[in-house]
């Protein structure tokens, strides 16, 4: 059984004194971590208290990144391996922001997914919509050529620590989310992606989550569809109430 995950990407919002406040008010709240588990991604510099303020709740911290290295002369970066050390569980990789804004390609990704795995993070891959070429046909197929080059040389064991989220660059940030439907669509063509690549029981275990304009109105309309297996919600984790309603919906 997959257990679902509702995670919060909180990109570069909040201070440290506000990410430490905001896990304090939930960290209480949460639900069994067999039932669900709960993850929240930060800014880099409010990590480490944050961990500290979550230690012995059910609640998964992550970053929003990482470097492909873990150590050396990479000015700014963050290394994979200190955040692991860090206690923290997961890391977002390969985020439309940062293949959009930040140049980020497939082979860089890549290596940050293996460096990643290597040190102990469990990696929260992204791909979006734009990825792939559209067929035409009468359904909308992706050619999900990018899934492949993400998670290019992986064993069956690691690709089952990967998270997977299928985030429509058009419903991100815009507060129109893709159909549920359309989602489940884009999660399950994932699905099958890795299928191919590693087998149909591999393509059971992998998580993979629908981002794009998720809040606590549209979340279970999308949770009910079997191939989606949680959410990754950007500007409606930002506020303690919403994402409580959202972990708990
Ligand atoms: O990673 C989550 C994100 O890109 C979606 O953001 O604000 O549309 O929920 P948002």
């Amino acid at each position: 059984m997959r257990v679902p995950i509702i995670a919060g990407n909180w990109k570069m919002n909040k201070t440290v004194s506000e990410s430490v406040e905001f896990v304090n008010y939930i960290k209480n709240e949460l639900p069994d971590p067999s039932e669900r588990e709960i993850v929240l991604a930060a800014p880099t510099l409010s990590l480490t208290s944050m961990v500290q303020a979550a230690k012995d709740t059910p609640l998964k911290i992550a970053a929003e990144n990482c470097y492909c290295r873990i150590a050396g002369a990479y000015t700014g970066e963050t290394s994979p391996r200190s955040l692991s050390l860090a206690g923290i569980h997961h890391v977002i990789l390969g985020h439309s922001e940062r293949r959009r804004l930040f140049n980020e390609t497939d082979e860089l990704i890549n290596q940050k997914v293996q460096v990643a795995l290597r040190n102990g993070l469990c990696p929260i891959v992204c791909c979006d919509d734009t990825m792939g070429r559209r067929i035409a046909g009468k359904k909308v197929r992706w050619v999900v050529s990018r899934i492949l080059a993400d998670l290019k040389g992986l064993s069956p064991a690691d690709v089952t620590k990967v998270t997977m989220a299928f985030e429509p660059s058009w419903a991100i940030g815009t507060g129109q989310s893709a159909d549920p439907e359309q989602a489940a669509e884009g999660c399950y063509l994932i699905r099958q992606t890795i299928r191919d690549m590693y087998g149909e029981d591999i393509g059971n275990a992998v998580r993979i989550l629908y981002g794009g304009s998720v809040n606590e109105t549209n979340i279970k309309a999308l949770m009910a569809y079997d191939d989606i297996d949680g959410v990754l919600v950007g500007g409606a984790s930002l506020d303690p109430d919403r994402f409580l309603k959202l972990v708990n919906s």
